[in-house]
């Protein structure tokens, strides 16, 4: 593939299509790494903030995260050029209503107002995890952020949003980019499913320390050396 196929790409719509499809799934695999990194919080601040320790060391990652953006960035300019010419299609064709990939449900019919609840809480997430002083720590900065209602209530949001976003957007990309086959298709459905529900895991670290989960497990595992002092 030579950078005079994606050019091309982006001059007719399928092209388009494809390029959304392509980067979604390529954010949707970033979206199941980023679980697992952030899974480690329930480690301990020891695995969490070693494992930032080993990203933010690696003079690799500085490209990943600046493909990542492009990534990013293209998925957002293709997706509000499609949606344009989308509607513009329909006006003309007096108002036809558009056809869904894989039939509407909740996660085709929010397509839009997810994409656009996930680009608010994105930057919100920027704005208070990636662009902000670290030097207390990622793991204190993290756990100590999932300690404010507010704060928790707009993680559970962005986790909701990205949830039914891939629940239509998975499958749909694999369409987009022609894999519709009677025997994989179903899998694929599944797959994005799965994929989807998994997302919810963002909200639930996020609940586990606002409900403060960490210190009365801590607790709980102090307490037979507790008992063991108070027994001397
Ligand atoms: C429990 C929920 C989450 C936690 C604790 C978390 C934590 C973090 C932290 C600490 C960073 C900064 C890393 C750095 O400065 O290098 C970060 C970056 C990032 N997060 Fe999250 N995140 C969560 C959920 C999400 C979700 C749901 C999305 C997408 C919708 C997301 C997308 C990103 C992106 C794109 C970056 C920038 C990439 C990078 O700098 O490595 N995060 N996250």
């Amino acid at each position: 593939m030579n950078i005079q196929f994606i050019l091309r790409l982006f001059k007719t719509s399928i092209g388009r299509k494809m390029l959304m499809a392509a980067t979604g799934l390529l954010l949707a695999g970033f979206m199941l790494i980023h679980l697992a990194e952030n899974l480690l919080l329930f480690k301990g601040e020891k695995w969490y903030n070693g494992w930032v320790d080993i990203l933010l060391s690696n003079p690799v990652t500085i490209y990943l995260e600046l493909g990542l953006l492009i990534i990013f960035l293209i998925h957002i300019i293709m997706g509000v050029w499609v949606r344009w010419e989308d509607w513009i299609n329909s006006r003309a064709r007096k108002y036809e209503k558009i056809n869904y990939q894989g039939g509407r449900t909740i996660g085709s019919s929010t397509m839009l107002y997810t994409a656009i609840a996930l680009l608010i809480y994105l930057t919100y997430h920027m704005l208070t995890f990636r662009f902000v002083d670290h030097s207390i720590g990622f793991y204190q900065m993290v756990t100590s952020a999932f300690r404010d209602k507010i704060f928790v209530a707009i993680y559970v949001a962005g986790a909701i949003a990205l949830a039914l976003h891939l629940s239509h957007g998975f499958q749909s990309a694999f369409q987009t980019l022609g894999l519709n086959h009677e025997k994989y298709t179903p899998v694929i459905k599944i797959t994005g499913y799965i994929v989807a529900i998994l997302m919810v895991g963002f909200a639930f670290i996020s609940v586990y320390y606002l409900f403060g989960f960490d210190l009365k497990s801590a607790i709980d595992m102090s307490e037979p050396k507790v008992l063991e002092t108070i027994i001397k």
